[in-house]
């Protein structure tokens, strides 16, 4: 169990040493002379055991799951088991309660009851977190994030924080989410990577983790309202180095997060056919991509097949990750499905040099490519794509002031979550899922 265990008064030799603990009952079984309580602080979980006449006492005969509690007790070195998940096992002499969580019609076992309706979870989030599943996603994540940290500062990378209040897009207008600033107009940013662009000058490489927003119409398994971007921009690189730093950065934040005992355990958990991908990735062209498509009989959704200059769907991009079931670097999009500051390949003009890193059983967890780097181009981009260029004065600046050859990507942490712990729907791997239709709890 976690930091709130206290060592107190003695240890004893045979036995162990005494201690006070904090927590709430996670669990508790009663059985004839016992009553185990599995306690939760944060920091894990605790088998208690308590006997004689501690289980006759009110407080024990009327406990209820997630009341807060503090017991002190011997703990003592037990053989791993499903109960006491640490080796260890707390057992009781006192204990009180603290704070009573209610029990019948209202007990959190009943109001995280699902009875076949996600809605019911999802407003009752705040105690579905409770759960060992939804809290060990939560750790998992914590943990990722940690590890992009931890291998971006080794790479010298350095981080900012861009702005969420913004006057311009990136990835199109029918996703903004517009707020009233003030006597202007104003919109939640979809990406930080513009302003993210403009600190390479004096930082160099540069890297940010920041929510991003998106007025998404459909309602999928992968589209959230607010999700957490992690996003960098690498500076004099051409596109093969970013594919290379892509891979490399992957697997190093894979390794980090599963060097740490106890987030392992819980991927282990969570996911049980967890592998490292294996490297290289599958490079594919989306040329190639469109080609698989039509060979393996998988159309649009209106059934017709694929061809050049189709969005490819999510479904159709599913089937492929799963059947190809390994991480693939899908590459060169059509310039016309694609951003406006995106720059085509000089060998086929048609396509432009960027990437999506799709994964089985989610698609895209990532999406990236060079940048313009061209004055002239960048103005015909903004022409191309009817964005007036005045808001954009201090993006089109880094073409004038010393432009460079670089590219950048933004991974969606809850995409990334979702597939490194197996779970369906990146709603199951944020805090709050924010969608179409749900901005409560
Ligand atoms: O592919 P996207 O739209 O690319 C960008 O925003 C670039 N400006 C990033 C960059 O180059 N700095 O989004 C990047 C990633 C996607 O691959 C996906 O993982 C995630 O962000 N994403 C979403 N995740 C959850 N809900 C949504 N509505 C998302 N939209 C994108
Ligand atoms: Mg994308």
């Amino acid at each position: 169990s976690g930091e709130r265990t206290k060592e107190v008064n003695y240890s004893s030799p045979d036995r162990g040493t005494r201690v006070q603990v904090f927590g709430r009952v996670h669990r508790e079984r009663k059985q004839a002379q016992v009553l185990f309580v599995t306690l939760c602080d944060g920091g894990g979980y605790l088998q208690c055991v308590l006997t004689g006449q501690l289980t006759k006492t009110f407080d024990a005969l009327t406990l209820t799951r997630e009341s807060s509690i503090m017991l002190k007790g011997e703990m003592w070195e037990v053989p791993l088991n499903a109960h006491a998940s640490d080796n260890r096992e707390l057992h009781v002499d006192y204990f009180e309660v603290i704070g009573k969580a209610p029990g019948g019609d209202d007990a959190i076992t009943y109001k995280v009851q699902a009875k076949g309706d996600p809605q019911t979870l999802l407003d009752q989030r705040h105690l579905v977190l409770r759960g060992e599943t939804a809290a060990a996603v939560m750790f998992v994540q914590d943990a990722v994030e940690h590890a992009f940290n931890v291998k971006y500062h080794e790479l010298g990378y350095v981080k900012v924080s861009p702005p969420a209040l913004v006057q311009t897009q990136v990835e199109g207008g029918s996703t903004l989410f517009d707020v009233p600033y003030y006597a202007e107009k104003a919109y939640l940013t979809q990406s930080s990577q513009l302003y993210l662009e403009t600190a390479i000058p004096f930082a160099g490489n540069v890297y940010c983790i920041e929510k991003s927003f998106r007025a998404e119409k459909s309602l999928t398994r992968r589209h959230l309202s607010e999700y957490t971007h992690i996003e960098a921009e690498l500076d004099f690189i051409t596109f093969d180095d970013l594919l290379n730093h892509l891979e490399d950065m992957i697997c190093s934040v894979l390794s980090i997060t599963l060097s740490i005992p106890r987030i392992a355990a819980k991927i282990q958990d969570l996911n049980k056919d967890f592998q490292m991908p294996e490297r290289p990735f599958t490079p594919m062209r989306y040329s190639e991509a469109i080609d698989w498509l039509r060979e393996h009989g998988i159309g649009k959704e209106e059934g017709e097949p694929y061809t050049f200059g189709d969005n490819i769907a999510e479904a159709a991009e599913r089937k492929l990750t799963d059947i190809i079931d390994r991480p693939i670097f899908l590459t060169h999009f059509p310039h016309e499905i694609k951003s406006f500051y995106m720059p085509k390949e000089k060998a086929d003009p048609r396509v432009t040099e960027s990437m999506d890193c799709l994964m089985p059983s989610v698609g895209e967890i990532m999406g990236g490519s060079m940048r313009i780097d061209n004055y002239e181009e960048l103005m015909d981009a903004y022409k191309r794509h009817e964005m007036p260029p005045e808001p954009y004065y201090w993006y089109t600046d880094q073409r004038r002031y010393g432009t460079s050859p670089y590219g950048g990507y933004g991974f969606g942490l809850e995409r990334f979550l979702a597939w490194l712990c197996k779970q369906h729907s990146v709603r199951d791997t944020c805090l709050y899922p924010r969608y179409m239709g749900r901005c409560r709890p």
